[in-house]
């Protein structure tokens, strides 16, 4: 390698990814090592494009939608560099730009897509080539979930048992193509930030919850029930895991001291709605670390749903996903 030619411009493109069993409290907070399994779904929409240039300041920068992203955030993206660097002779600046299509740090998992897609593009403009599995562990470094936006399809994030991390990485188990019917529509009730990052909360809820020993135990028991539903397109064996996973996610926040409450009343109507529908109609819900729902059907149903919501719901926005993702480079 010849370090006086790094680093180049590269650009790259991922999108996000949606729990089924969620990833909540970590065995390593500096190595974003998750306590358990977890399992997702590729979103097909909403990319988020990250463009790495040589840069001509002193130090890194990193902007996300024309502003400079600040401390401490900026310092997931520095260390995904600092990380890179070692492995290139690149010694230079470089520039992230960050153009993301989802709304930020409202629980819609735009970190994800970000990180995956930023640890592409750097790796590629410091010349350092990672296999998929390397690459799925240096968003990891970034973000947790972020290992999960590098493959793409129907992915399962191994929590691993090596201290280094070196086994806790991302991999599709299923392609897109496996249940093209599945749809997911993200339902925005609010734009506002969370009060309280993942981060801090998962750190709060295994320092201070009662219940969160009970969580962490299930994780991996719902993770292979998760896997083999998709498996065998089981909607409703998945309806209810994924359920489940979502509702202890959050209870064992509310028992946190002091409590965290990501939902809002909006929230609450509406996944008493879906409830409601769910009778009649092939549908769940999902929710991350805010108040804005995930709901899952089955193409021809996603018109119907987004319908009722939409009645039901007049100002709340819907956005329409199938699965598909995988992290690409991009011209
Ligand atoms: O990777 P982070 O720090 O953004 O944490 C993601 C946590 C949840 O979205 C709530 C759950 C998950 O598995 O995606």
């Amino acid at each position: 390698m010849n370090p006086a030619r790094w680093p180049l411009p590269a650009s790259a493109e991922a999108t996000a990814n949606i729990a089924m069993v969620k990833y909540w409290g970590k065995r390593d907070a500096a190595l974003n090592l998750p306590a358990a399994d977890s399992v997702a779904v590729c979103l097909d929409s909403f990319p988020t494009r990250v463009d790495v240039t040589p840069c001509a300041a002193a130090e890194d920068e990193v902007w996300w939608s024309g502003r400079p992203v600040p401390p401490p955030r900026i310092g997931r993206f520095l260390r995904v560099l600092a990380i890179l660097r070692e492995q290139s002779g690149c010694r230079s600046a470089v520039r992230a730009d960050v153009r993301s299509q989802i709304p930020d740090a409202v629980g819609l998992a735009g970190s994800s897509a970000a990180m995956a897609a930023f640890a592409l593009a750097a790796s590629t403009a410091m010349g350092v080539e990672l296999s998929p599995r390397e690459l799925s562990i240096t968003a990891r470094l970034g973000s947790g979930s972020a290992s999960r936006s590098v493959p793409g399809g129907f992915v399962r994030w191994h929590r691993g048992h090596q201290e280094d991390g070196s086994d806790s990485y991302a991999e599709e188990f299923a392609s897109a193509a496996h249940w093209p019917d599945l749809r997911l529509l993200a339902v925005i009730v609010s734009r506002e930030p969370k009060a309280v990052s993942s981060t801090v909360g998962m750190i709060r809820t295994a320092r201070t919850a009662p219940l969160y020993p009970m969580f962490v135990e299930q994780c991996g028991r719902l993770a292979a029930d998760a896997q083999a539903a998709i498996a065998s397109r089981d909607f409703g064996w998945l309806a209810r895991t994924a359920e489940l996973s979502a509702q202890t996610m959050h209870g064992v926040c509310l028992t946190a001291r002091p409590p965290i409450l990501y939902v809002r009343p909006l929230t609450v109507e509406l996944v008493e709605h879906v409830t409601e529908l769910s009778r009649t109609l092939p549908l769940f819900f999902t929710l991350d670390a805010g108040p804005n729902p995930f709901l899952v059907t089955l193409a021809p149903h996603d018109e119907t749903v987004a319908a009722e919501v939409a009645r039901a719901f007049p100002d709340v926005e819907i956005l329409r996903c199938g699965v598909g993702g995988g992290v690409r480079i991009v011209a």
